[in-house]
C-alpha cells in the first residue's frame, strides 16, 4: 500500500512515528480442558477483536539505550511490569536488532476486565517495532516470536487478523477466516467498577464442575451460524461468580431483562458482553444498569477484524 511505501526509508526501514489501534477482545466461548503440571490450564476458546480499544504511538529512539513508555492514565505502570516494555525486549531478543523505542499509550480498555488490554498493547508494540525495523518478521514469524509467557497468554491472538481459535495456554492460534456475523450487530461491553485477577479466578475453579461440550463442535456451530444460536459457554464464569457474587447478579440482570441475543462474561472477567440491542433502547438500558449496579463503563461497539496489516496503523 502507499502507506507502507512511505514508511520505508532508504534502508527499508519505517521512518517517523506510527499510530496503531490496539483493540480489545471478547471470548465467544471459553472451555477449560485441564490443569497442567506447570500450573497453567489448557483451554479452547474462540477469540474475536472488537472496535473498542487503545491507541499506541511508537517511534525509534535513535540514541537511546532504554525504551520509554508514557501513558495517559496515571495508574498504569510504565516499567517492566507493563507488557509493552516486555514485548519490546522480547522483540530485540528474537530479532537480534538492538534498537530502543518510545511509546505513547492512550488507554480506554480497563484493566482486569477480561478484554485482553495488556496483551493487546504488547502485541501492538511488537507489531509496531517490527514495522519500524523494516519488517524482519512475517506475520507468521511474529506469532511464533510472541509465543512467550512473559507477554501474556493472549498476546499471540492479537497478532492474528482478529478471529481465532486459541488452544494450549491460549497461545496456540488457529486463525479463522471470519464468522457469518450479522453486519452492524451491536456489542455492549459492561464493566463493573471492580476488576478480577485472572490467576485468582483460575484458582477458584472447580475442575470437576466444568462443562463437557466439545470445543470443536462449538467452533463448528459458530462457523456455521455466526452468533445466531444458543451455544454460549465460558467455564470461567462459575469461578468468577464465586470470587464475586455481584457479577452473577449483573449477568442475570443483563440476561433476563433486555432481550439481548446473548450475554456472556469475557475471558476471566469482570466484563460481561451483550449482543444485539436492548429492548427499550440503549439510553434506558445504560441508565437502568448504572442505577442498579456500580459500573465503571458501558461501551457500545461491534465486532471488527484487521484483514490487512495496513489497517493496523497510520502515520502521525
Ligand atoms: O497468561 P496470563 O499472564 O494472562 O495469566 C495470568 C494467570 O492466569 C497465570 O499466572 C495463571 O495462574 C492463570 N492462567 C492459567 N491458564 C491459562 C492462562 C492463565 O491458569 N491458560
Amino acid at each position: 500500500s502507499s502507506t507502507s511505501q512511505t514508511l520505508r526509508g532508504a534502508k527499508g526501514e519505517a521512518e517517523g512515528k506510527i499510530k496503531l489501534f490496539s483493540p480489545a477482545k471478547v471470548n465467544l466461548f471459553l472451555r477449560i480442558i485441564r490443569r497442567r503440571p506447570d500450573g497453567y490450564h489448557d483451554l479452547a476458546s474462540l477469540f474475536h477483536t472488537v472496535a473498542f480499544g487503545d491507541s499506541l504511538e511508537i517511534k525509534v529512539l535513535p540514541d537511546a539505550e532504554k525504551d520509554a513508555l508514557e501513558c495517559n492514565l496515571p495508574g498504569v505502570p510504565v516499567d517492566e511490569s507493563n507488557l509493552v516494555i516486555r514485548a519490546l525486549k522480547l522483540f530485540r531478543e528474537k530479532s537480534g536488532i538492538e534498537r530502543f523505542f518510545g511509546v505513547k499509550l492512550e488507554k480506554q480498555i480497563p484493566a482486569q476486565a477480561g478484554m485482553g488490554g495488556g496483551s493487546s498493547n504488547a502485541a501492538t508494540a511488537f507489531f509496531g517495532a517490527n514495522l519500524l525495523c523494516g519488517s524482519p518478521a512475517s506475520p507468521e514469524d511474529l506469532i511464533r516470536w510472541g509465543d512467550d509467557p512473559v507477554i501474556g497468554s493472549d498476546a499471540t491472538f492479537f497478532l492474528s487478523e482478529g478471529t481465532a481459535y486459541c488452544t494450549g495456554r491460549g497461545e496456540i492460534v488457529t486463525p479463522i477466516e471470519g464468522l457469518p456475523i450479522k453486519e452492524g450487530l451491536s456489542v455492549y461491553l459492561v464493566k463493573p467498577n471492580y476488576g478480577l485477577s485472572t490467576g485468582k479466578v483460575f484458582k477458584a475453579m472447580d475442575l470437576s464442575a466444568l462443562s463437557t461440550v466439545d470445543p470443536e463442535e462449538l467452533l463448528q456451530t459458530f462457523k456455521d451460524k455466526g452468533t445466531s444460536h444458543s451455544s454460549w459457554v465460558n467455564d470461567l464464569e462459575k469461578p468468577a461468580f464465586t470470587v464475586s457474587p455481584d457479577l452473577s447478579e449483573l449477568k442475570d440482570f443483563l440476561a433476563t431483562e433486555w432481550g439481548f441475543e446473548a450475554v456472556l462474561m469475557s475471558g476471566s472477567g469482570s466484563t460481561i458482553f451483550c449482543l444485539g440491542d436492548p429492548s427499550g433502547g440503549s439510553q434506558d438500558f445504560e441508565a437502568a444498569t448504572k442505577e442498579k449496579f456500580d459500573i465503571e463503563g458501558i461501551w457500545k461497539t461491534s465486532f471488527m477484524r484487521r484483514p490487512s496489516p495496513t489497517e493496523w496503523y497510520q502515520e502521525v
